[in-house]
């Protein structure tokens, strides 16, 4: 720039030290952050008396005639609306056009009623053995803004639409799965923390009765373990609005578990840490009553997203189609590979020291998929990913979508969006892209519950002397 005065420069040219000195203020000592805590909790509590925070509650849309029958009851609307005439005692609908709006509740009680009732020869009711557990489904990557959370968000709803009964649990401690399934949270006894904290309690005392046994002095409970002992999984979760998804969920001081885990593993070594969220769950009988239970996890890989991984029997790692998220992606797996690998080790070595046998991780899947894949830019680069991957990804990438943009600034899940909002083609794109990120994950379900049944019904002919051989 020629001739350029003082005036057209940049404006970090010509600060003068001492104005910037005497500006600077006094040094920062840490009681300041809670004056600001303090500043903003009242700021926001302004804010949420003038109307500028929801109210907390959210409510769940209804959905149309339209929507019922293309998307949720597989039956023609001219079909489905004789049905409802002929039956005055099932849910009529709302609404004085033609199309009448259906809430969730409505939806599932007119599917059971098509399930009994109707031809049997259609998929009413999604597949869901009866005797088996819960499959739980995690959702990884140790970078952030892959899409964990919308994948994860979106995974509940749809299972949720498609009938199933669904638990969402959120490790992630910036809460936003919590948020967007409208969760309220005190503090980290309302998360998944005292699950981890009980079952670290329940190890110590079986230690300390040894110890006692022996002579030695036991371990102290301190009142955060001792408190844990009373929590009971069942009053962590929480209803949303949602008929049927239920929600643990999280908030900031859940990270605390991250400090916490390693001093607890400290005091006792023989504390198998990464087992302690499944432990809970099973012992409080909660992979019982749900049909797929939906983790997000935080972007790391530390204590809270291994206890995630290791509580999952179908592992989803969302990456974007670009060179820095495969990356990241590869080292992600090479990290998984040496965390669990040296847990397997050092467990094995005692094992093979006390006579029992070997333990080893297994997942029914472990899938890569795809997020935000922009097909006009990315298609080159993602080939060459799903050709590094291979079996390991998922074949459906999930395009971007403007709808889960628009819909995450208000924190809505797609299927929450009433479609009349946006333009046709916008919501079938968007709608399809999560749709078939469902089906893929919900294949994946189906089939390792029936590989389940499989290996049951085996064992039982192996038992009556069926040895033919075949599997
Ligand atoms: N299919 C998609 N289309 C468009 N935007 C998306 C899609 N999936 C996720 N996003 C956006 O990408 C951002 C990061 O997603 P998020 O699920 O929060 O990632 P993570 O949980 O891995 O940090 C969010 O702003 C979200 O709205
Ligand atoms: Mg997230």
């Amino acid at each position: 720039m020629p001739n350029s005065n003082d005036s057209k420069l940049p404006p970090y040219f010509g600060i003068n030290p001492e104005e910037a000195g005497k500006r600077l203020g006094d040094p920062i000592d840490t009681a300041r952050f809670a004056k600001a805590a303090s500043f903003a909790a009242r700021g926001r509590e302004e804010l949420a008396k003038s109307g500028h925070a929801p109210d907390g509650k959210k409510r769940l849309r209804k959905f149309s005639t339209w929507e019922v029958c293309k998307y949720l009851i597989p039956v023609a609307p001219a079909h489905f609306r004789r049905v409802l005439k002929a039956r005055p005692e099932l849910p009529q609908g709302t609404g004085d056009g033609i199309s009448k709006w259906y809430s969730l509740e409505d939806v599932i009680a007119l599917r059971q009623h098509f399930a009994s009732e109707g031809a049997a020869n259609r998929e009413y009711l999604p597949y869901r053995p009866e005797g088996v557990r819960a499959k739980v489904v995690a959702v990884a990557n140790f970078k952030g803004g892959v899409g964990k959370t919308s994948t994860c968000a979106h995974l509940a709803m749809s299972a949720a639409l498609d009938g199933y009964k669904v638990l969402a649990i959120d490790l992630d401690s910036q809460g936003s799965l919590t948020s967007i399934l409208g969760g309220q949270i005190k503090d980290e006894w309302d998360t998944s923390f005292p699950i981890i904290a009980g079952d670290f309690a329940r190890h110590l005392q079986s230690e300390n009765k040894v110890r006692m046994a022996g002579g030695q002095e036991p371990f102290p409970m301190d009142e955060t373990l001792t408190e844990s002992l009373e929590v009971s999984p069942r009053n962590l979760i929480q209803s949303t609005h949602w008929p049927n998804i239920d929600l643990l969920g999280s908030q900031l001081n859940l990270y605390w578990a991250e400090f916490q885990i390693p001093v607890w593993r400290m005091q006792s070594g023989s504390w198998p840490l990464w087992d302690a969220l499944l432990n809970g769950l099973e012992n409080g009988g909660i992979l019982d009553e749900y049909d797929i239970v939906l983790l997000d996890t935080p972007p790391a890989l530390g204590y809270l997203t291994i206890n995630a991984l290791s509580a999952a029997d179908i592992l989803l790692v969302p990456l974007g189609a670009s060179f820095l998220e495969f990356d990241s992606t590869g080292r992600f797996f090479d990290m998984l590979y040496s965390t669990f690998a040296s847990i397997e080790e050092g467990e094995n070595a005692q094992l093979r020291y006390r006579g029992l046998p070997e333990m080893r991780f297994e997942w029914d899947a472990v899938r890569t998929i795809i997020t935000r894949f922009d097909a006009a830019q990315q298609t080159d680069l993602a080939n060459v990913i799903q050709a590094y991957f291979g079996d390991l990804m998922t074949t459906f990438r999930q395009d971007v979508t403007a709808m889960v943009g628009q819909a995450g600034e208000q924190v809505n899940g797609i299927y929450e969006a009433d479609y009349r909002e946006f333009n046709r083609d916008t919501y079938v794109r968007g709608r399809e892209a999560f749709d078939r990120t469902w089906a893929e994950i919900k294949e994946l379900i189906i089939g390792s519950w029936w590989r389940d049944l499989q290996m049951g019904i085996d064992a039982q002919s192996d038992d009556e002397g069926d040895a033919d051989g075949t599997s």
